[in-house]
């Protein structure tokens, strides 16, 4: 039986990509900070999933996920999907702070802690949902874009580290676009994709171990064609989402 812990379970694709592994033959252990909306989880299948409060941002965080493995009997897969964004071009510092706090301070602890534990444990694999936004700079939002590249290069670290160790850890970096959550709560969205068609993508990468995964195909495009544009035209062109 899989041992699955999503972090970032409460709502949105995290608790999408639950509700999916729900209907296979595993364990899941869920976290996030809502404990109301962990229980409420939990009593869709009380005898599957294990719940731990846990905000990322704290310190205390990394004793809590492995209260969670212990609880859930293991890990074999990690999922982390917490995260915030904020569109922020009056740049307040609150959010760009409480962004850099979660998407960098709180991923660094959580997805050390599963590497360690991997590490420790003869391996298993280890996925985030990081973003498109990290392929380049968005000036309407600086701090979520530059902290979704940040996780992009932290797990290509890592997967370098776990070969120079040899050891068995797979990772998956999953990219998806703009999918309606209450993530995207101020502006307009081109391509906007439902969150359970996303967490299908994203299980369906999970098993196929994919090293990174864009979602979707038409995300995929856009990437490739946005990658190549030259500094100094990105710089000059006016792309923000207005409400
Ligand atoms: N929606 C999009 O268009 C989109 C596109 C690309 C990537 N993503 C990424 O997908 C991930 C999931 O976002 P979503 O769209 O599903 O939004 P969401 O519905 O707002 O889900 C965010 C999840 O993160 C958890 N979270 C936030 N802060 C946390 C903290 N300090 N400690 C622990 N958990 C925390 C939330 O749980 P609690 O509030 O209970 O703590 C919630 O479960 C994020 O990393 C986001 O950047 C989203």
């Amino acid at each position: 039986m899989k041992r699955i812990i999503i972090v970032g379970a409460t709502s949105g694709i995290g608790k999408e990509v639950a509700m999916i592994y729900l209907k296979t033959d595993c364990r899941i252990g869920i976290a996030g900070r809502r404990t109301d909306a962990l229980k409420e989880l939990q009593a869709i299948a009380p005898d599957k999933i294990e719940i731990q409060p846990i905000d990322v941002t704290q310190e205390d965080a990394t004793d809590n996920l492995l209260k969670l493995i212990e609880k859930t009997g293991g890990m074999d897969l990690f999922l982390l999907s917490s995260g915030i964004g904020n569109q922020n071009i009056e740049l307040k510092p609150d959010i760009e702070i409480r962004t850099a706090q979660t998407n960098v301070v709180g991923f660094t602890r959580m997805v050390d802690t599963a590497f360690n534990y991997f590490k420790q444990h003869g391996g298993g694999h280890l996925s985030v949902i990081s973003s498109i936004a990290g392929t380049k700079g968005l000036g309407s939002a600086p701090a979520y874009s530059a902290t979704k590249r940040f996780q992009n290069t932290y797990i290509d670290a890592l997967a370098q580290l776990s070969h120079m160790e040899k050891l068995n850890i797979r990772f998956t970096d999953i990219r998806p676009g703009f999918v309606s959550t209450d993530l995207l709560k101020d502006g307009n969205y081109p391509l906007l994709m439902k969150a359970d068609k996303v967490a299908k993508h994203i299980v369906h990468a999970l098993n196929r171990k994919k090293r990174v995964a864009v979602i979707d195909y038409r995300y995929s495009i856009l990437v490739f064609f946005w990658r190549m544009i030259p500094r100094w035209l990105w710089e000059v062109l006016p792309i923000r989402n207005d409400k």
